[in-house]
């Protein structure tokens, strides 16, 4: 199995800023590919009560991150796989994390993303996804000072093919508006 990323951690604050844009909550299903020590997903449950899956093909962070998910009680919440995130099927997930290289992202995970369920967000670190249309971009401070950007997508609004629908009155996006955002269209 090959391994196409280095680790290099997210920041804290950054995760907490990633949980805030994507308005993580207990009824969400996060995704993190190339889960590291496990950081994202242990916040994901710990601090916003959602269910999470990591998947890192780096034996020894994989035993890190279990250790972590134990300390903290999380078993029920988190699980790891030790696995190629290529070779994930994603559908489930409510909200994907990336912090991963521009062209990994672009020869890997795109059928993936295509395949997420419409209202699903995506979070990505520095890299945006190649083609889609963010809907937030956020700098935030790191603990060094350094200026990280976070871009959140849509599943249904942010990739191309959903440009040129009108989406607006569809009763997933109402109903996606209602529960994400508090907002209302003037007839929903
Ligand atoms: C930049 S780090 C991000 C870690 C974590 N997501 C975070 O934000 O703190 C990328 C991670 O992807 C993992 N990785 C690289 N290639 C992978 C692959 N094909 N399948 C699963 N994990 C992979 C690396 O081992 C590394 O831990």
């Amino acid at each position: 199995m090959e391994k196409t990323v280095p680790f290099i951690p997210t920041p804290i604050k950054v995760i907490e800023a990633a949980l805030d844009l994507a308005k993580v909550g207990p009824g969400d299903l996060v995704y993190d590919l190339g889960s590291g020590d496990g950081r994202v997903v242990v916040l994901a449950a710990k601090l916003r009560g959602a269910r999470a899956i990591g998947v890192e093909i780096d034996p020894a962070l994989v035993i890190l991150s279990e250790m972590k998910v134990k300390e903290e009680g999380l078993e029920d919440k988190v699980k790891i796989l030790q696995k190629d995130f290529r070779k994930v099927d994603v559908s489930e997930a409510t909200v994907l994390y990336l912090y991963i290289y521009y062209d990994v992202i672009k020869n890997y995970l795109m059928d993936k993303l295509y395949q997420l369920k419409p209202g699903a967000r995506v979070v990505t670190l520095e890299i945006p996804v190649p083609g889609w249309m963010p809907v937030a971009k956020r700098g935030v401070q790191d603990e060094n000072g350094v200026v990280r950007t976070l871009y959140l997508y849509i599943k249904g609004i942010s990739e191309p093919e959903a440009w040129v629908n009108d989406i607006a009155d569809e009763e997933w996006m109402k109903e996606f508006r209602r529960r994400l955002w508090g907002i209302s269209s003037p007839n929903s």
